[in-house]
């Protein structure tokens, strides 16, 4: 009997014949399992076996091994198939036609516009009593009659108040204007916060990118605002952020792709000639920033099958070519010769190979003055492990999503290598690998040694981030003085129930820290809630046989997985910021790209200072 290595080796034959030789292991196996879950392995050579599959079961026993076998011939072929196309990463993370990059800004006057989309962004009144919004003096001012009666009987038609996200929109006919559809949308009362306030105007730009896509022939949308000319710089890259991204859309694991039809607009204008921005670097920075979030999104939500860590690391190097930075992906021998014990406990159940990514971007020219390193969680599935995912509402069908802080890492790494910010070097860390169920896995009750020598219990193989991190954590500040290193991870069921889906939750070991990442939130409109570093905690985290265990109790849950890695920190400026929470949108079924705008402004704020 042939040991396969290659995953795509032919299963379909191979597994009817390692079934009969393993049929009694297999069926022990199989009868022991229960009727939910089952996992099994293709075991020829005792030192070297292979995982083949897992598959959840809702039906009773297969009736015979052939009906068992072929079932997982269709599954593995599909596994095949995917993970053919998948051996050319940029299939993966190919954006370029999905968003229309190149989309032109500008402000100009109203009476000037010439495109075919008009949008017309309301506050509301601060009167109650009246059915209907008045248009504004200044707007009204802008508009020839025909347009301002148009404008009047829509709003009045349609109650318009403006409602904070109300909207309204319509085809339209007026002689002798390009104008073709107006639409409202509800600013609401907008005498908030700076963080408010781009929120507001980013659901704009959503809006405005849905009705452009509505309407197919559009190839131009104004934008008129009753904010007037106040607006600054990062909320005008706001808008055109989420005007781009409601362009996207992810077609890759469809069977014919190249039928969606690429979004026409092809401008954006804001309907204010007094509006002082920089519009094209702004606009640049919105591109830029928003091919890095796009990627985010499409490794998050491209399926386990497709993103193993082996293709992250593909997907890493492939990005670091492109932008000419350093590159090492240490594989499981290097990751064992600096003795990261706990990392490679939790690669060890699965087949795949874990991949340690290091990137590193330096300033084409310049002095490095500050130096950085950012580390995302690369769990490219999480099963759970012995403590399988298995109870209600475990959401073992999203763990796909659990190389989400890698993601923003290397989201964060495109833009910093489109933007190119002098004075800092900044390196990309993930220790990527499955955490799986087999005969290699890692036990509950196994004590693992990471690369700085302190021993862990794994009380719970389900908390299996912290132990990635922690290596992780350790090479970062081996490589060099770090002015801060921050760690993006989706690490805990915990923080949904704290700040729901929302809002990231943020420890950092550093008052000064901790104000950057306040303003680089403020200022991208991520929203990050600073959790406490409650030292009194680490008493739950002591082991009797180890130095630490993985978990303490149920409470507090996610601030005790910060403590856990604050043990990996020697000395330099930390932060760690959990973001299971708002890696994933429950509604739209799709990843958020959350962590890329953060990651991006603290960088730039270490950039520009002197
Ligand atoms: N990846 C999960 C955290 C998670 C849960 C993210 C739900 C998004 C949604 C993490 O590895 C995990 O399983 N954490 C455990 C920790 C526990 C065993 C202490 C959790 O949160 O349940
Ligand atoms: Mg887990
Ligand atoms: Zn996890």
């Amino acid at each position: 009997m042939k040991h396969h290595t290659q995953p795509c080796g032919g299963f379909g034959v191979a597994w009817v014949s390692s079934v009969l030789v393993v049929s009694h292991r297999f069926w022990r196996n199989f009868s022991k399992s229960t009727s939910r879950c089952c996992y099994y392995k293709r075991s020829i050579d005792p030192t070297k076996t292979c995982s083949i599959g897992w598959k959840y079961y809702s039906c009773p026993r297969p009736q015979s091994l052939r009906s068992f076998g072929s079932l997982y011939s269709t599954v593995s072929s599909l596994r095949c198939k995917m993970l053919h196309d998948a051996v050319q990463p940029q299939k993966v993370v190919e954006n370029g036609h999905r968003f229309p990059r190149n989309i032109e800004f500008r402000s100009d006057k109203l009476g000037n516009f010439g495109g075919e989309l008009m949008v017309v962004a309301l506050e509301e009144s601060q009167k109650q009593s009246e059915e209907s919004l008045a248009i504004p003096s200044q707007l009204l001012d802008q508009l020839d009659k025909q347009q301002q009666d148009a404008v009047q009987s829509f709003i009045k038609e349609t109650r318009f108040q403006g409602k904070l996200g109300s909207s309204q929109y319509q085809r339209i006919f007026l002689p002798g204007s390009s104008i073709r559809y107006i639409a409202l949308y509800g600013l609401g009362k907008m005498e908030s916060s700076n963080t408010e306030k781009i929120d507001v105007i980013r659901k704009l730009g959503g809006f405005v990118g849905q009705v452009a896509q509505q309407y197919k022939s559009c190839t131009s949308a104004g934008i008129w605002t009753s904010m007037g000319s106040s607006w600054k710089d990062e909320q005008v890259q706001a808008l055109l952020e989420e005007v781009m991204l409601s362009l996207y859309k992810d077609d890759r694991f469809k069977k014919s792709p190249e039928e969606t039809e690429a979004p026409n607009l092809k401008e954006v204008c804001l309907l204010d000639d007094d509006i002082q921005v920089q519009s094209s670097s702004v606009a640049t920075r919105a591109k830029n920033v928003v091919s890095g979030i796009i990627m985010t999104k499409e490794l998050v939500s491209a399926p386990a099958n497709v993103i193993t860590p082996t293709l992250l690391s593909q997907v890493a190097v492939q990005l670091a070519k492109q932008y000419g930075m350093e590159y090492k992906i240490l594989d499981k021998e290097q990751c064992q010769q600096m003795n990261m014990g706990c990392y490679l406990g939790v690669a060890q159940g699965s087949s795949e190979p874990p991949q340690f990514i290091h990137l590193k971007y330096s300033p084409a020219q310049g002095p490095v003055k500050k130096k950085i390193a950012f580390i995302g969680k690369a769990i490219t599935f999480d099963s759970g492990g012995y403590n399988l995912k298995a109870g209600a509402g475990s959401m073992i069908e999203l763990m796909k999503f659990d190389m989400g802080g890698c993601a923003a890492v290397l989201g964060a790494a495109k833009v910093i290598g489109e933007l190119k910010p002098p004075n800092v070097q900044v390196h990309f860390i993930a220790a990527a690998c499955e955490n799986m169920i087999s005969g290699n896995a890692y036990h509950p009750g196994d004590i693992l040694q990471a690369s700085n020598g302190k021993t862990v219990e794994v009380i719970n193989t389900d908390a299996e981030g912290r132990l990635t991190l922690a290596d992780a954590l350790v090479y970062a500040e081996q490589i060099d003085t770090m002015d801060c290193i921050i760690d993006v991870a989706t690490l805990t069921g915990a923080i949904i129930i704290a700040l729901g889906n929302d809002y990231a939750g943020y420890w950092a070991n550093q008052e000064a820290l901790a104000q950057r990442i306040e303003t680089a939130s403020k200022r991208c409109g991520e929203k990050l809630w600073r959790m406490p570093l409650v030292n009194e905690y680490l008493e739950s985290l002591k082991s009797k046989i180890a130095d630490l265990r993985n978990v303490g109790g149920r409470a507090g849950g996610s601030i005790a997985a910060a403590l856990f890695l604050r043990e990996f920190v020697k000395q330099s400026p930390w932060a760690h910021i959990d973001i299971a929470g708002t890696v994933w949108n429950e509604k739209q079924s799709a990843a958020t790209g959350f962590g890329v705008r953060t990651l991006v402004e603290i960088c730039e704020s270490f950039s520009h200072e002197q």
